[in-house]
């Protein structure tokens, strides 16, 4: 949690950290603040709340600098309030810093610093660490032997920018278990949590190994490691654009993001099969002899990716032979399931940064797991620590719920799925073409429910008052009405509670009662009876229906008060369709509701703390 960025060049640093932390805000917004380089020293300016209040503090007081640095804080070490807001200074005012991460020997070192006679004003881990980047640099007189011994005291994980007001025109960073890459342009250089706060200047990026240094200055890029050897990294340029991270005529990002979904599915798709046969052979690098070694695969993930691994994990069953175990990161991370060598472990993140998908990716890999991430963020962590990558064409998501990325991440988990019952011979070529044929068409169906939009808000109208929501489905809509109650909880902040509709009679169905409106996920599929004997148990107990159902289905109307139709298409395929409505129905509740959608309350995107 929490976004940093530092800038060094000819222009208004102020303007182009605020530019830079608005694209971040995604990752906090608890308070921000910045630290210029002036002719009078380093000018610290910081505001609780969203960056636009520090936006509009600066408006008369921002002096012209062409250096700097920036943060938009989640609170973690200490509460909301100026002087726990970054940048932090040390006892000197000469070094200031920002800081994305967590510091767990945080308490040992202020008792050491303050042994010295340090006095803390802040209630920040952050604090610490300038506190110890000013020791060391007395002591050393080199700001690189400096860095150096500060990872060595650090515990935690950590992505820092500092400034110091005597270096000419340099900034100094340091990544170890927190994301920040390095960007560099004409004659200036950017160092920010994630690409999309530099975007609008360059597309060079250099992506930061753990325990890396850099001196981002007007000269360019150095990089040592954590030994301060130096260290050459590729300069890679990234295929997003500056209006990816643009609302583009939509009131919010969740809203253009749910309308890009049929997009985001015909890229991910693109390329990736050919004259009905499955393509991804060189990008996994796997054969038929790599994965005869497997017989057990794992999906880790969280949240939402958590609940695009559940639709994952009944399409495997259905297409492989695998043994297959599907859990949330912080669980499997401590429990004690049999993984080795035969395991393929694939790890679900939109970031690439959560912490816990990290740690539980680790202990598969230690256990001998061939490990493999899907993840939107080239070159994050997670991607980077992995034996085989799919990265998601879905572009930045920058609303905090996520939507277009949870499409992407089926698509691609269904690519994986269709790849391996390939080459375990247990999907006869026929039925892959079969597959894929419908799998093609599934953008198109897509973008024909989008169009259904205002349908959707008439429906959410009726229902915004309620106070509590049930979402049920079985089989593979299950995972769906779980992403369903997600969305209406995280951006409404109304109680919604998913279960698999069968197991309404072993004790949800004591919630039910006139107020409390269900929600039936139920496609034409294997399941459909199953599911409309629960739904006319809620109609028994007088809960109002909304059912999400395939059209023609003149059947459902006789038992719910309202229905909302999805394209036909085979049963594997139905979450694609049957979740657009639900992210409507979320957003327009909350829009009613008047919340703050793209960034609802005590949430950040990215969650980089255990
Ligand atoms: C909900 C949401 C979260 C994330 C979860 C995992 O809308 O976005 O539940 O899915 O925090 O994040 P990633 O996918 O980045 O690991």
């Amino acid at each position: 949690m929490c976004g940093i960025v530092g800038y060094v060049g000819k222009r208004n640093a102020a303007e182009i950290l605020i530019d830079g932390l608005k694209r971040l805000e995604y990752r906090g917004y608890d308070s921000a603040g910045l630290a210029l380089k002036t002719d009078k020293g380093l000018l610290i300016l910081k505001e609780v709340g969203k960056v636009a209040d520090l936006e509009r503090m600066l408006q008369d007081r921002a002096p012209v600098s062409n250096q700097g640095i920036g943060h938009t804080r989640w609170a973690t070490h200490g509460g909301v309030t100026l002087a726990n807001a970054h940048p932090h200074k040390d006892g000197s005012g000469r070094f200031a810093i920002v800081h994305n991460g967590i510091i767990e020997n945080f308490m040992d070192l202020k008792e050491e610093l303050e042994r010295d006679g340090v006095v803390f004003i802040s209630e920040t881990d952050t604090e610490a660490i300038v506190h110890l980047i000013a020791r060391f640099y007395s002591e050393t007189g080199d700001i690189l032997a400096t860095l150096v011994a500060l990872q060595k005291k650090l515990r935690g994980s950590f992505a820092l920018a500092m400034i110091q007001q005597d270096f000419p025109d340099r900034i100094y960073c340091v990544r170890k278990g927190s994301p920040l890459v390095i960007g560099s342009g004409n004659g200036e250089s950017f160092c920010a949590s994630d690409v999309p706060a530099f975007l609008p200047y360059t597309r060079n990026i250099q992506y930061l190994d753990e325990g890396d240094i850099a001196e981002i200055s007007l000269q360019g890029i150095k990089i040592w490691d954590e030994n301060g050897e130096p260290s050459e990294k590729p300069v890679v340029t990234v295929d997003w654009d500056v209006t990816m991270t643009e609302k583009s005529g939509f009131s919010h990002y969740m809203l253009k993001e749910i309308h890009e979904q049929g997009m985001v599915l015909r890229s991910t798709l693109k390329g990736r099969t050919a004259d009905g046969r499955i393509s991804i052979d060189q990008e996994l690098g796997w054969d038929a002899e790599t994965v005869s070694r497997w017989d057990k695969i794992h999906i880790v993930a969280c949240g939402t990716s958590y609940y695009a691994s559940l639709v994952a994990e009944r399409v495997l069953e259905k297409w492989t032979d695998f043994d297959i175990k599907v859990d949330v990161a912080s669980e499997y991370r401590y429990r004690h399931i049999r993984c080795d060598s035969s395991t393929l472990a694939i790890f679900v993140s939109q970031s690439g940064e959560t912490a816990d998908t990290i740690a539980a990716q680790r202990k598969a890999r230690s256990e001998g797991a061939h490990c493999m991430a899907i993840t939107n963020v080239r070159g994050s962590t997670l991607a980077r620590e992995v034996h085989s990558v799919m990265l998601l064409k879905a572009g930045p998501e920058i609303g905090v719920a996520a939507t277009k990325t949870f499409t992407g991440q089926m698509a691609a988990l269904f690519l994986v799925a269709l790849q391996l019952g390939r080459l375990r011979g247990t999907l006869s070529p026929e039925e892959e073409e079969r597959l894929i044929n419908e799998f093609l068409q599934i953008p198109y169906k897509v973008e024909l429910l989008l169009e259904r939009e205002q349908e959707i808000r008439g429906l959410a109208m009726n229902y915004a008052d309620k106070s509590n929501f049930l979402f049920i489905g079985r089989g593979i809509s299950f995972p769906i009405a779980l992403e369903g109650a997600l969305k209406l909880k995280e951006i409404s902040y109304i109680h919604a509670e998913a279960y698999a509709a069968g197991e309404m009679k072993h004790g949800p169905i004591a919630l039910l009662e006139p107020e409390v409106p269900v929600v039936a996920v139920i496609p034409r599929d294997g399941l459909y009876e199953k599911t409309l004997s629960n739904i006319q148990e809620a109609k028994a107990r007088n809960a109002p229906l909304i059912a999400i159902c395939t059209e023609g289905d003149t059947h459902i109307a006789k038992y719910v008060q309202a229905v909302v139709e999805i394209p036909w298409t085979d049963e594997e395929f139905t979450p694609f369709l049957t979740v657009v409505p639900l992210q409507f129905l979320a957003f327009h509740i909350a829009l009613l509701k008047g919340k703050e959608i793209d960034q609802p309350r005590n949430l950040a995107k990215s969650v980089t703390v255990e």
